[in-house]
């Protein structure tokens, strides 16, 4: 069956079928490979696009911006303090008046509700670029990295070491098991998925043979993983009195030279970044100097973030090919 998604907003990778994530891989990897040799095609001239981030992004919005411009569109950026949304005007408001501009609306911000009321009210398709709950977008830029690391999905053992209740952690597990992959997840019992993310997986993995395991042993999510993963230990939006439990909670789940030795072999690193693996930034070094932790990374260590099974930075490009991808399928002339 032939996959069209026109007018479709993408909010959660649950709400696409597997033909359908399928097919944006698809469509990332030819426009990938279009930019490349200079056949690009702009399918979104004359369209209008508007990015409302309540959250600070380097890599979302840079790809919304570079993504759209590359497809010929024009692109209005609102920054968490850019718009009466939220203050003064309701989120149903701002997507009538903003669906009656644009032809395509991203969002990043905290609930995920505000993205799925911005959807019902708007007449044009609406875009997550990330909420506390899910980070969509970021799915589809791994998958296609690992498609390319590795060439298949079939067989994949991936392992995702940190926090499991957070967007990240929700994302790849619904999207393993769309693709009836072998997730395990190691993280201490407190940080564990909700019974309700545990559930929506088991019934998907029911249909598609994948599995999620989940463990606080962390050398039996590792054992012979093909795909190693983690994530911030504190996201956006929490507040930083958070760190001091997660730390002690995590520091067991750190992905370093240890961890590492149990994955197979010719295992890849994915992290969506930013990432905290060496004391170049103002909140590595903060922590440092109050807990006494993170000279060497805090949940991944700079030798393994650094090391050639590190694939961040080719998953960070992905992330324009892949989020152009989503424009297109669903407002471009294609
Ligand atoms: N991975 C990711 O979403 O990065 P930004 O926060 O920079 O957009
Ligand atoms: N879990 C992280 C992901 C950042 C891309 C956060 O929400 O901050």
């Amino acid at each position: 069956m032939a996959v069209n998604l026109k007018g479709r907003h993408f909010l959660r990778v649950a709400d696409f079928s597997t033909e359908e994530l399928q097919y944006l891989l698809d469509l990332s990897k030819q426009l990938k490979n279009d930019k490349f040799t200079k056949r690009e095609k702009p399918n979104m001239a004359g369209k209008n696009v508007v990015l409302l981030f309540q959250k600070d992004s380097t890599r979302t919005r840079c790809a919304f911006e570079v993504g759209a411009m590359d497809q010929g569109a024009n692109v209005t950026y609102i920054g968490p303090s850019g718009s009466h949304m939220g203050t003064k005007e309701s989120i149903a408001d701002t997507a009538r008046v903003l669906s009656r501009m644009y032809d395509g609306i991203e969002f990043r911000g905290n609930e995920h509700q505000i993205v799925e009321d911005l959807a019902k009210y708007s007449h044009v398709p609406v875009w997550n670029g990330l909420t506390d709950e899910w980070h969509p977008t970021q799915m589809l830029a791994d998958y296609l990295t690992i498609f390319e690391a590795r060439g298949t999905l079939l067989g994949t053992k991936f392992a995702y070491f940190g926090d499991a209740r957070n967007n990240m952690a929700h994302s790849y597990i619904i999207m393993a098991a769309k693709f009836g992959v072998d997730m395990r997840i190691g993280a201490p019992k407190e940080l564990w998925p909700s019974q309700e993310i545990q559930d929506m997986a088991a019934e998907l993995n029911e249909q598609t043979g994948g599995s999620l395991l989940l463990t606080e042993d962390a050398k039996v999510a590792a054992d012979g993983a093909n795909v190693i993963t983690t994530d911030v230990w504190v996201s956006m939006g929490e507040p930083k009195e958070v760190w001091k439990e997660r730390i002690e909670l995590l520091l067991p789940y750190q992905v370093n030279s240890e961890l590492i030795s149990y994955a197979s072999d010719d295992f890849i690193f994915l992290h969506c970044l930013p990432a905290f693996h060496d004391l170049e930034t103002q909140v590595a070094r903060d922590i440092k100097e109050t807990f006494d932790v993170g000279e060497n990374g805090l949940e991944v260590t700079n030798d393994v973030f650094e090391s050639k099974h590190s694939y961040a930075f080719q998953e960070a490009e992905n992330r324009l090919h892949t989020i152009k991808a989503i424009m297109v399928a669903t407002i471009g002339n294609i």
